[in-house]
């Protein structure tokens, strides 16, 4: 957890000499806001993301095992960023409060709601608890009790990523029965999402994946209309500012040219990075209704040339922490570099004979072995830290 550490000497004295003693650090607790918080206009502008305990821990205990110096001090930077906390399932709620309740003012604590019914359709790696169908479930007990610990908390400041993946599924993979059967669950649980998380300290954005998924000339359209549908259907909640991009992603921010702009279907993508896609794309949410700002995930984008291609998700090989998260972004579109994916997270489990063994997780480009999405993965962390760019 953040906070501001004060640094106290403690004497200690042996017979009739005072010794130097080490240099004993203290935390203090920063206090919270005294008075209720009312986000208009960028939340991160004059905020620091707020580096929650779950991710602050894992990053302490994988330091813990690194044995070289520097590469130790480094790992250890990684906690200081201020990394979103994923609520994946409804068990993970009760974790939510002890994460939330110390945010000091002047600070913004990032959270990702992510527990769709038929969760992750075109994919396995992170289906989810929720079957197709559960929708009052996803509802009465995972969007309910998390709005209730938010009304407990008017004074702190909130940003959330809403359902990494799944109205940009609908788009794309419209054609896949799996998600044909999870689209209804989609549109009536990020509607219902948007409009119970409607609070003046909560700040949302709707992911909308990345240039290489909805920035294809022929996908913009239908995608800003999917998205600008489901805002219109939820009420057109105030507190929407836009959507989150490269969420758990790898493209760059700004790299010019774009990464894959030598591929032969260059030619029908002109959102080569992720600038360019939210340029293309803000507009046409406006047209569909919608605000336009964003945020970009750059946790695990600071390497470029990594993939084979595009589409290629899994754990990719080489990669290395990104900019670290901040509001000046050179875009006046652009809210904020945020580190959504928790870097040394997997993103799925390398393991064939795992249920949610997904093909794209054993690819060449993929890292092996991996585990199960969201659970730790130290030996791809380490690689994270020592190809972070800029450096940590
Ligand atoms: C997983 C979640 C996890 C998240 C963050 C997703 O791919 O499905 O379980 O919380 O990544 O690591």
């Amino acid at each position: 957890m953040k906070g501001f550490y004060t640094a106290l000497v403690a004497s200690a004295v042996t017979g009739a000499f005072a010794v130097p003693s080490p240099i004993v650090e203290e935390r203090q607790a920063a206090a919270p806001c005294t008075t209720a918080v009312t986000l208009t206009g960028n939340p991160f502008t004059g905020r620091k993301m707020f580096a929650n305990k779950d991710y602050t821990e894992k990053v302490r205990l994988a330091a813990d095992q690194i044995t070289d110096a520097s590469l130790k001090a480094k790992a250890l930077k990684v906690a200081e960023a201020g990394t979103f906390l994923w609520m994946d399932t409804r068990a993970k709620i009760e974790t939510l409060e002890d994460n939330i309740k110390d945010v000091p003012c002047g600070s913004i604590a990032g959270v990702v709601i992510y527990d769709l019914p038929g969760r992750d359709c075109a994919a396995k790696a992170s289906n989810g608890e929720l079957a197709v169908g559960d929708i009052s479930v996803y509802k009465s007990e995972y969007i309910d009790p998390i709005v209730a610990i938010f009304k407990k908390y008017p004074n702190t400041a909130f940003a959330l990523v809403i359902e990494p993946d799944s109205l940009p599924n609908l788009v794309t993979n419209a054609d896949l029965q799996t998600c044909k059967d999870s689209a209804t669950g989609y549109r009536e649980g990020v509607a219902y999402a948007l409009k119970s998380l409607n609070l003046p300290n909560i700040a949302m954005y709707i992911d909308a994946g990345h240039g290489g998924w909805l920035g294809w000339n022929d996908n913009l359209k239908p995608g800003a209309k999917e998205l600008g549908t489901v805002y219109k259907n939820a009420g057109s909640p105030k507190q929407v500012r836009g959507i989150a991009t490269n969420v758990a992603g790898w493209n760059s921010f700004d790299m010019s040219p774009g990464e894959f702009s030598k591929a032969t279907d260059a030619q029908w993508n002109k959102a080569q990075n992720e600038k360019q896609y939210i340029t293309l794309f803000s507009p046409e949410l406006k047209s569909a209704g919608m605000p336009g700002q964003a945020i970009v995930d750059t946790a695990r984008n600071g390497v470029q040339n990594l993939r084979k291609e595009w589409g290629h998700w899994c754990n990719v090989k080489g990669a290395g922490f990104g900019p670290r998260p901040t509001s000046t972004t050179g875009s006046t579109l652009v809210d904020a570099f945020v580190w959504v994916k928790p870097g040394g997270e997997s993103d799925g489990t390398s393991d064939t004979s795992a249920d949610r063994f997904d093909s794209f997780c054993g690819y060449e480009d993929a890292y092996q072995p991996a585990p199960e999405a969201g659970q730790w993965n130290q030996a791809y962390f380490e690689d994270l830290v020592k190809n972070a760019k800029p450096a940590l």
